[in-house]
């Protein structure tokens, strides 16, 4: 798949089928989020990897969202360090999905509505945060990939020269 493929077509979905994420396509996906640029090159992140299902089920309930996360094979927290921002958090992530995606695994960004039960549930040390959790795995179907949800037009988004 190319990039501009993989980037059009990658969707958040939330069903997954039984089958595992192998150790290799795993190392890619960290590797992936590894690579991502940051602001002065601070690298303000650390990737907490979850497969065990009793680790699963209690990082979901500090999210409102979180239903579908147990079920997912790979889970990955990704953890910002003291004074790192959003954004790095965002390029790391993305990067992760899209490297996923790339080799046919879907994946759903979750919000950890209750950082305190985050942090408690991950062993996180002071000052560190969940900016994202990420849930991977193979699609179940075709059909749960949602394609056809649809985005504001490039039409309503963009300006040029000036607003
Ligand atoms: C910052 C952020 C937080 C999100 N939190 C959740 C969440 O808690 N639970 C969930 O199921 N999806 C969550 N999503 C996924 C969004 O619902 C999804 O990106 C959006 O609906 C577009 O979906 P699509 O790419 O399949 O079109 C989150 C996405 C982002 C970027």
């Amino acid at each position: 798949m190319d990039a501009y493929t993989c980037i059009r077509t990658k969707r958040d979905s939330r069903a997954y089928a039984g089958r595992p994420i192998s150790d290799e396509a795993l190392q890619r996906i960290l590797q992936a989020g590894r690579m991502a640029g940051s602001s002065k090159n601070t690298q303000p992140w650390a990737f907490v990897v979850l497969r065990d299902e009793a680790r699963k089920a209690e990082l979901a309930a500090c999210g409102q969202f979180a239903a579908h996360v147990p079920s997912a094979p790979l889970v990955i927290a990704v953890v910002l360090t003291p004074g790192g921002g959003a954004f790095d958090a965002g390029r790391a992530a993305q990067n992760m999905m899209l490297a996923a995606w790339a080799e046919g695994i879907t994946s759903c960004p979750v919000s950890m509505h209750d950082q305190d039960c985050a942090a408690r549930a991950l062993g996180l040390p002071a000052e560190h945060r969940v900016a994202i959790v990420i849930s991977f795995g193979y699609p179940e179907s075709e059909a749960s990939l949602h394609r056809g949800v649809v985005r504001t037009p490039l039409a309503e988004l963009v300006r040029y020269e000036r607003w």
